[in-house]
């Protein structure tokens, strides 16, 4: 079938569905959902059987789905309508919820039901939900609405007939009044609750040191506590902010006003502010690495807000993992974070910098001393293990390993250059070849498109696929590490990796890789074309795209190459 999916962004969920329909041998192209005339136009190019919505922040014209099937995806149980379904859910604590997909017509998601499918909610933030359970739900209820579609005798529900026994109902969007946090009264749980049900968008607008700002990244503290509404220490990148009934980390905050208005780490933004807090380690406060040990395998777990990873979260890291490197174990497993495992150097708080030119390069040195000491490693066997996505010069970082293991769900986004054509570091130019082959190293620097795990497969960017339950993975994970660790030619693989290791650098030297890779990002920090700052700037401040870019268009890139060939 061919499938438009109309939508505000390309997003986790819209890539995942891309992914899933592609598999399901659909003929599926994208429009951003820009204006009706551009929608319209996509629609007359491709021609649709169907229009899936997956992400939509405004209705569909009558013009459109009078004429067509439009299928949207509602994150939200039968009979829930408005715009802040899962934030309404997680203030309210509910246990479970669920993602519907009905048809668009005259009234805001009150359209007949396609297909529906509920999941237990767990506690974590609005898009961790989103990026997990919602979007695995959508992917199974848009792909039953798609078989339905295809058979003639499926008649959809109406919301009306449904509306008599469902649980859901019409809600409000959610303003900041219902989100403000009454220090004085919320407990921490409640506190938690309204920071991780705006998070990551809108955020929970506050103040701190006498700035409105917004709050994200928000954890419960151990032990401590204050006057109630007090920040009262720091740890890490995060201050800790007292409760009535105890005390929560802040990690991430966004000050509209300043003229850094994007999310940075409450300590940076605070700077001047925060010196004389007291200061708690970060091994018993605000944790973004830890080390732990069992049966022969140690496990690196960072899991970095975003994925997004400064120079000095690359320079802690490599610390860690040298310090891991000299236990007295076989194996290494890089866990990365439950919803993403790396994405790459840390666009918000190289705009934030004096110099973004500057701390772009330092960036990106620190991960190339990152991936340089996986590399060389040749003490251990070294594990990348994938339980959420990893874009740019994180799925390279993660190629660094022996083996790169990932759970079935992740998306990967091998490729540098939607960020102002970015050449990348990270020695890709090392591990694609060596991993992938030359071919496919040349398929993958070309494309521009997310991938599932098959294809990465595939390809050689995976080793492995763990099927299964996201609840189910650090512990199939570890089971699958011991038993590598355990294997009797565990030494004879150690052994041939050294002497792989020495070939290779007899070949051609890893600095040389580097030195060509970094000289190529020097003209993309330096040199006289902007492209990546400018993109990084729209990226870091989300301005919205006033037209789909080709590599997502095919529909248009078809047409452009119909009157390229017909001139
Ligand atoms: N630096 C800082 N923030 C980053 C980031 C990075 N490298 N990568 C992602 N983020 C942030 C996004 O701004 C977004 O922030 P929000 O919480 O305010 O919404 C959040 O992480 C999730 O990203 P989003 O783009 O919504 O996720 P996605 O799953 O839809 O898309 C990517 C994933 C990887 C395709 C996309 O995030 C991306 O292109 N990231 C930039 C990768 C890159 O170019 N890195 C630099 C070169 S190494």
């Amino acid at each position: 079938m061919r499938i438009l999916l109309l939508t505000h962004a390309f997003n986790s969920l819209t890539q995942r569905l891309f992914v899933a329909l592609q598999q399901d041998k659909h003929d599926v192209t994208i429009e951003f959902d820009i204006n009706d005339e551009t929608a319209q136009e996509a629609i007359d190019l491709f021609q649709p059987d169907l229009i899936v919505a997956p992400y939509l922040k405004r209705a569909i014209p009558d013009s459109i789905w009078l004429k067509h099937t439009c299928l949207i995806v509602h994150p939200g149980i039968v009979g829930d309508r408005g715009p802040s379904s899962l934030d309404w859910t997680i203030l309210n604590h509910g246990n479970t919820w669920g993602v519907t997909v009905l048809q668009a017509n005259a009234e805001m998601d009150a359209g007949d039901i396609w297909a529906s499918i509920e999941f237990d909610m767990r506690d974590a933030t609005k898009a961790s939900l989103y990026r997990n359970e919602v979007t695995t739900a959508a992917v199974q209820a848009v792909q039953q609405a798609v078989e339905h579609f295809q058979n003639t005798e499926f008649k959809a529900t109406p919301l009306k007939q449904k509306l008599i026994s469902a649980k859901g109902k019409l809600r409000p969007l959610m303003a900041q009044n219902v989100r403000r946090i009454n220090w004085q009264n919320d407990d921490t749980a409640m506190v938690l609750r309204k920071i991780r049900c705006a998070d990551g968008f809108p955020g929970v607008r506050d103040e701190l040191f006498g700035r409105e700002v917004f709050l994200y990244d928000a954890h419960a503290t151990k032990g401590l506590q204050g006057e109630a509404g007090e920040v009262i220490a720091r740890s890490g990148l995060a201050i800790c902010r007292a409760t009535v009934d105890g005390a929560v980390w802040i990690g991430h905050v966004k000050d509209k006003t300043h003229h850094h208005a994007f999310k940075l780490p409450a300590t940076v933004l605070f700077a001047d502010k925060v010196q004389d807090l007291f200061e708690v380690p970060e091994a018993e406060g605000y944790q973004q690495i830890w080390y732990e040990e069992d049966k022969d395998v140690g496990y690196l777990h960072f899991p970095f807000y975003n994925g997004a990873m400064a120079s000095q979260q690359c320079q802690d890291l490599l610390a860690a993992y040298q310090q891991a490197t000299k236990q007295n174990t076989k194996v290494i497993v890089l866990m990365g974070g439950a919803d993403f495992w790396s994405n790459g150097i840390h666009l918000n708080m190289i705009e934030a910098a004096k110099s973004p030119a500057d701390e772009s390069w330092a960036n990106i040195n620190a991960m190339d001393d990152l991936s340089e000491a996986i590399i060389r490693t040749t003490s251990h066997i070294v594990i990348s293990a994938m339980q959420g996505n990893a874009g740019a010069g994180g799925v390279f970082l993660a190629r660094a390993a022996d083996e790169v293991w990932a759970h079935e769900h992740v998306i990967l986004n091998p490729h540098y250059k939607d960020m102002g054509n970015l050449y990348g570091s990270e020695y890709w130019t090392y591990l694609l070849p060596k991993y992938c082959g030359e071919d496919h190293a040349k398929r993958i620097t070309q494309a521009r498109l997310p991938m599932g795990v098959g294809e990465a497969l595939d390809l050689g960017l995976l080793d492995a696929v763990i099927q299964g339950e996201k609840a189910g993975f650090i512990e199939a994970v570890k089971s699958k590490a011991t038993t590598l660790a355990q294997q009797s030619n565990i030494y004879d693989r150690l052994q041939k990796k050294e002497v792989q290791r020495d070939q290779d650098e007899a070949d051609k030297p890893l600095s040389a890789y580097r030195e060509e890779e970094l000289r190529r990002m020097k003209k993309n920090f330096y040199g006289f074309d902007p492209s990546y700052h400018v993109a990084r700037y729209n990226f870091v401040y989300k301005v919205c795209k006033s037209r789909t870019p080709l590599t997502l268009a095919a529909h248009r890139s078809m047409s452009l190459n119909g009157l390229r060939r017909a001139a």
